[in-house]
């Protein structure tokens, strides 16, 4: 039987001039524009006729990735969210500078790189499976000039009810908690909202959870209306377990510094517990 495979939009969508091999994975070249307040030191040079170069514009990650696979790997792919919440960290570093982080789901890594830029310290997890955390080890590498403080990568499974000692610490001094694209099945939901509520109530610290997602509508015959069940069952969730958190939805006014479609379906909520 053939298996069923699963492409992102955002490779679907990408011209592929900036883009080399590395065996099974394709390496692409993620431009992105400075901020103005990331911009970085000593980047006025001069040519060789003695004028002046303008300072640098853009940057470039260099992320190895698949462009298409299984469900369960979809984490070798970059999709929409991750990108956003690139994009969000990038205008407010002032929230991200000097700060413990982790990410959840992380997929290929490059949401934790872009936080890395700022943070103190990132810890990128994933679920390990196939290629995963070896592939986001080397993105991390091969983007190091960008990573400014400590960078680990770590196996986190929503399902898993125990935690190393090591992973419980880095969740215990964490201050914000990143999650990409994680809401789209509703098993790995409900696993992924028992993930947050262990982290947001083991103690009294105040953690900040950003959650990007595309809301993927359906049509369905029983609601007669387009509904994005995924996003949907993510509240519901909440609410079944009976959870106080604020879920405040962000709006997307801030700059795109990466180039990729911002459709109206993303969505990026900041939970707090209350
Ligand atoms: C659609 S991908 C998003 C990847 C990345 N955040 C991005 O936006 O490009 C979904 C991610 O959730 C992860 N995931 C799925 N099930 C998981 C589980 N049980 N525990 C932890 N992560 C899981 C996948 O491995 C994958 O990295």
């Amino acid at each position: 039987m053939a298996t069923f495979k699963i492409t992102s939009e955002i490779h679907a969508e990408r011209s592929r001039s900036h883009e080399s091999w590395r065996q099974n994975y394709v390496v692409t070249q993620f431009a992105f524009e400075y901020p103005p307040h990331m911009k970085p030191k000593n980047s006025m040079t001069y040519d060789h006729d003695g004028d002046l170069v303008l300072e640098k514009k853009e940057g470039k990650l260099l992320i190895e990735h698949s462009i298409s696979t299984q469900l369960e790997l979809v984490g070798l792919q970059l999709w929409r969210g991750a990108f956003l919440l690139a994009d969000y960290i990038m205008a407010n570093p002032r929230e991200f500078e000097h700060q413990n982080v982790v990410e959840l789901g992380s997929g290929v890594g490059l949401t934790s790189i872009v936080a890395a830029m700022l943070a103190r310290e990132v810890t990128c997890t994933d679920i390990d499976l196939g290629e995963i955390l070896p592939l986001i080890k080397r993105n991390a590498q091969q983007n190091s000039k960008y990573i400014r403080g400590k960078f680990n990568v770590m196996a986190l499974n929503f399902k898993d009810t125990e935690w190393s000692k090591n992973l419980k610490r880095k969740l215990t001094e964490s201050t914000i908690i990143l999650a990409a694209d994680v809401i789209y099945d509703d098993n790995i939901t409900e696993h992924f909202v028992s993930t947050l509520e262990r982290i947001l109530h083991s103690d009294d610290t105040r953690r900040i959870v950003y959650v990007a997602m595309e809301k993927r509508f359906v049509f369905t015959i029983a609601h007669l209306d387009s509904v994005a069940p995924s996003y949907e069952e993510f509240r519901r969730c909440i609410s079944r377990r009976g959870l106080k958190w604020s879920v405040e939805e962000v709006k997307l006014e801030f700059p795109q510094y990466f180039k990729y479609d911002r459709v109206k379906e993303l969505v990026l909520m900041k939970i707090q517990r209350i």
